[in-house]
């Protein structure tokens, strides 16, 4: 093994020197692939665990200590891995997430930078829009593709009770800057938690098919600070179903998904055949799509993940910081993602949440 040649007896020229042999039984390609026939092509980079909102599903109210600064990956490091992704591992979909991303004062640098890589993959974001009215224009001239947005009510004190802080009109003005940025794709994420907005989703398809921005509905997932999740508590996928119906008509869409998380319907009111647009829900738990599963994580401090329930990861940062050759990375990478178990155990007796919630993941 040649690569730690050079670099000091650290922790971390022995976890290089160790990563650099791939397991016998993997095939010999550079894919990002898993014992279970899957190859990632779609990372997920988490850029900060830090938030402006304290969601209930997500965060503790007092929030969590945060990484100090020379923790996380640069812009630099970030741009270093997403070009061995790109070149190497064959990922082609780039998501920019948190904690929430605006809170980087060099986004608007990470993006530019990945989007004039060689071999430039598709780049969106996901974000709570807090900070985007200024931001919106700058990101688009960067080059972001596309953005996601989260938001759960439409009513200032119930959006105040679920995200713990009174910022409504500052995500529906992000939302109105993103659309005059002419950004062609903004997809609103939008959680349902029982008894505080789940009387809302009518409402928000409503709202979303009036300002042409595609709604999704997430399954509440176990991957809150306060472990507060119960099967019982969370709404359902058929329960998301069943409440939309009282407003419209949804008919399953025939296109592909195509490795997509949400299963997309078409949105019709009863009795009518005018199709109005699209509404998708994302059944992570209730009917999970981990067969299908093309993804891979970054955490912001740079360790590969290979599932969001992940209970461990291959750190990056450290063997770059050490000297590691983009080949090592390259390994460590694919060791980590060779790792991949089949599927999540949310809905297995032995399921154990996992310590990061989706704030210092990434979601
Ligand atoms: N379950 C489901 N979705 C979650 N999000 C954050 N935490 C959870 C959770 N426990 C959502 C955010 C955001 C997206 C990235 O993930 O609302 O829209
Ligand atoms: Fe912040 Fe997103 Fe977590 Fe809400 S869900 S606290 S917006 S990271």
């Amino acid at each position: 093994m040649t690569v730690a040649l050079g670099i000091p007896r650290t922790r971390q020229s022995a976890v290089i020197t160790d990563a650099a042999t791939l397991p016998a039984d993997r095939p010999r390609t550079d894919a990002l692939v898993d014992r279970f026939g899957r190859a990632a092509t779609d990372l997920r980079i988490s850029l900060t665990d830090k938030c402006n909102l304290r969601c209930t599903y997500c965060m503790p109210a007092e929030g969590l200590p945060s990484q100090p600064v020379d923790a996380l990956m640069t812009a630099d490091e970030i741009r270093r891995l997403v070009g061995i992704a790109v070149t190497t591992l064959g990922v082609r979909q780039v998501r920019f997430t948190g904690g929430e991303p605006l809170l980087r004062a060099d986004l608007i640098d990470i993006v530019s930078a990945c989007a004039s890589l060689p071999n430039r993959p598709e780049i969106s974001l996901t974000t709570n829009a807090i900070g985007l009215g200024s931001r919106a224009g700058k990101l688009a001239a960067a080059r972001l593709d596309r953005l996601n947005i989260s938001l759960d009510s439409l009513h200032p004190d119930v959006f105040a009770l679920l995200t713990r802080r009174p910022f409504l009109q500052r995500v529906l003005d992000g939302i109105t800057a993103a659309g005059d940025a002419g950004f062609a794709s903004i997809k609103i994420n939008a959680v349902l938690v029982r008894g505080v907005n789940d009387d809302q989703a009518v409402e928000l398809l409503d709202w979303s098919l009036r300002s042409g921005h595609q709604l999704r509905f997430i399954e509440q997932m176990p991957l809150d600070a306060d472990h507060s999740w119960t099967r019982d508590g969370m709404v359902t996928a058929a329960q998301i179903r069943q409440i939309l119906s009282e407003g419209f008509d949804l008919t399953p869409d025939s296109a592909p998904r195509d490795g997509a998380p949400a299963e997309l319907w078409q949105v019709r009111r009863p009795g009518s055949d005018l199709l109005l647009g699209f509404v998708g829900i994302i059944a992570s738990v209730t009917e999970p799509f981990c067969d299908d599963c093309r993804r891979t994580r970054l955490t912001a401090e740079g360790g590969v993940r290979s599932c969001l329930f992940s209970n461990d990861e291959t750190d990056l940062l450290g063997p770059m910081r050490a000297g590691a050759d983009d080949e090592t990375l390259a390994r460590l990478w694919q060791g980590e993602m060779w790792r991949k178990t089949a599927g999540h155990q949310v809905n297995s007796p032995d399921f154990v949440q996992p310590e990061r919630t989706m704030s210092a993941i990434g979601g």
